[in-house]
């Protein structure tokens, strides 16, 4: 039996998200939490016939509680999205404590669930998560993760030319760091297989991929940002999740953890200067087993994104921490 829960759910991701989930065999039982329109959109879901029996909650009549009550992974995209000029950090003011009062009730309702955030900033929003689980008592490094696999999405589709793949997702590209601009490290080096990028299209297509998400934002022109490229990427992620805590082994996804606690983890927080970082995580039926160091032997051009990688998020990561650890005065 898998439960899996959506916070966020009728929004631009939240919807399509929930989609992909009822139309998943192998979840069970699907929550849809919101602060709006959730009635409306479990209603329409629950005539898809698969699986999935769906439930819908608001806030009101402990609905946070009802969703998240059994539930094994816990999605949240809640929160407000970029508009054009706008950098994921200026979401911080809003979506920080939108992510720390969700994580208060995952900690109290459903405390060994696998949670997955899609909030931005990512970089700041998982150090939030952490914290408050940490104050609660329940946090478990191995259960805790920064849905990262947009930018991975994006790397396998803008490289498509180089690595003649029919199939784009069947280019393997390591993409490590965190989740904005120079905070994306997408190392070519270490795609399998190998990829022949041109010199003189190397820096482009890296900005690419740091900036893909700005291409978006800019094209819907104040209507918001990623919502179907990112209800696919959540979704993958949370497939593999899904797939591993049901017994299945061998699942490898990149995704942004809290290094000190997970198996490997100490060697690359060594090697960074930083304690959460995206790099390749294999999953398990308790979470994340190991992380793999793909930084060994990088080329000097990904040597140098990723020095200015660590020193943006040590300040996003840091920035993250003490909104719990010293809370704003109201
Ligand atoms: P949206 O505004 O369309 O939807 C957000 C939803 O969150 C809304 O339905 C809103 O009612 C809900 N919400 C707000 N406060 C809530 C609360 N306290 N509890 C429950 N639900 C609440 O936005 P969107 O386009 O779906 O984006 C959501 C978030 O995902 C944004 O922060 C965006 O930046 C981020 N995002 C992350 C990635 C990534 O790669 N990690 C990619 C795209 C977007
Ligand atoms: C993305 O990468 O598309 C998301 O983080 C949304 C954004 O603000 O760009």
């Amino acid at each position: 039996m898998v439960k899996a829960a959506v916070l966020g759910a009728s929004g631009g991701i939240g919807q399509p998200l929930s989609l992909l989930l009822k139309a998943c065999p192998l979840v069970d039982e699907l929550a849809l939490y919101d602060v709006v329109n959730t009635p409306g959109v479990t209603a329409d879901l629950s005539h898809i016939s698969s699986v999935a029996k769906i439930s819908g909650y608001l806030p009101k009549d402990d609905g946070l509680k009802h969703a998240l009550t059994g539930t094994d992974v816990v999605i949240i995209p809640a929160g407000i999205p970029r508009k054009p000029g706008m950098t994921r950090d200026d979401l911080f003011k809003v979506n920080a404590s939108i992510v720390r009062d969700l994580v208060k009730g995952i900690a109290e309702f459903s405390p060994k669930a696998f949670v997955l955030i899609i909030s931005n900033p990512v970089n700041s929003t998982v150090p939030i998560a952490a914290e408050v689980l940490k104050a609660a008592g329940v946090f478990d490094p191995k259960r805790l993760f920064g849905v990262t696999t947009l930018d991975v999405v994006r790397a396998e589709t803008f490289v498509q030319e180089y690595s003649g793949q029919k199939d784009p997702s069947k280019a393997q590209i390591p993409v490590v760091g965190g989740h904005s601009g120079e905070t994306i490290v997408p190392l070519f080096s270490k795609a399998s297989p190998s990829l022949n990028i041109p010199a003189d299209k190397y820096d482009a297509l890296v900005n690419r991929v740091q900036f893909g998400g700005d291409e978006v934002v800019k094209a819907k022109d104040g209507a918001g940002s990623a919502t179907l490229s990112m209800a696919f990427a959540g979704y993958r992620f949370a497939e593999a999740v899904i797939k591993a805590l049901r017994g299945e082994t061998g699942i490898v996804e990149p995704t942004f953890v809290y290094l000190p606690g997970i198996a490997g983890g100490d060697e690359i927080a060594k090697a960074t200067g930083v304690e959460f970082f995206s790099t390749l995580v294999t999953l398990g039926a308790n979470g994340a087993e190991k992380v793999t160091n793909v930084l060994a032997g990088v080329t000097d051009q990904e040597k140098k994104l990723l020095e200015a990688c660590t020193k943006g998020l040590k300040g996003n990561i840091e920035k993250g921490i003490d909104f719990i650890k010293n809370p704003p005065q109201k």
